[in-house]
């Protein structure tokens, strides 16, 4: 399974907070898993990208709808690439009607934000023999900090991207592994990068029918 795009959190009818997530990656991974013959399921925030061929896709739009259907779908998985761009933080209020200027009568006002759930750090928790992997954008001493983040959220690979990759078609990235692997791939287009993603997650996972032979 696999999660892409950026979440929506509402400030009202009609606005909110998002980000730059174009959700191309996930996409292409989803693509490059079903080549393999891999059933998958793709959690997609709003995006315009068609589906690719013979992959069951779930549309959410915020954080907290992201974490349910990723839970959902994770029961059956064997594998989870959490490409979402997921937002750190929503309004602590969704208003139901318009917020208008003159709600706030001034010339600044205040949007107060509460943290989101961590869609990877929870699913992970409790991920058994299931692989889970991580995307992180860094700037600055970046493989430190992918490291620490895979060891906080309990992933066992983390994709470290350089921040040239928001938004766009090609993407040079570093695979960290928990037990201390690290390949890293020239500059290719993003296409070629899932591709690369898929065959190394292909050679360390064990399906679900046979892990629940061994035990
Ligand atoms: N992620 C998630 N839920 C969140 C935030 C991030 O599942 N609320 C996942 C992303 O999908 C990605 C990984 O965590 O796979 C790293 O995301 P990143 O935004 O770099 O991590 P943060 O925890 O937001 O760290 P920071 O803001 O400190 O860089």
């Amino acid at each position: 399974m696999i999660t892409a795009g950026p979440t929506r959190e509402y400030v009202d009818p009609v606005r909110y907070l998002s980000n730059e997530s174009s959700g191309r990656m996930g996409f292409e991974i989803a693509r490059a898993a079903r080549r393999r013959g891999w059933r998958v399921t793709l959690i997609a925030g709003p995006v315009r990208i068609d589906t690719p061929t013979g992959v069951e896709r779930v549309d959410v739009e915020s954080a907290r709808d992201m974490l349910a259907a990723t839970r959902a779908a994770f029961a059956g998985a064997d594998v989870l690439f959490m490409a979402a761009a997921v937002a750190d933080w929503r309004p602590a209020r969704r208003l139901s009607g318009k917020w208008r200027k003159k709600d706030e009568g001034g010339e600044t006002a205040t949007l107060e934000l509460v943290k989101n759930p961590d869609v990877l750090a929870t699913v992970a928790r409790r991920k058994g023999a299931r692989l889970v992997v991580g995307f992180a954008l860094e700037t600055g001493d970046g493989e430190r900090r992918a490291r620490r983040k895979m060891a906080r959220k309990n992933a066992d690979l983390i994709v470290l991207n350089d921040d040239s990759a928001l938004n766009a078609s090609r993407s040079r990235v570093t695979i960290l592994g928990a037990d201390g692997s690290r390949e890293a791939l020239s500059e290719r287009p993003k296409s070629a990068v899932a591709e690369a993603l898929v065959e190394i997650v292909a050679r360390r996972v064990r399906p679900v029918a046979e892990r629940e032979r061994s035990t």
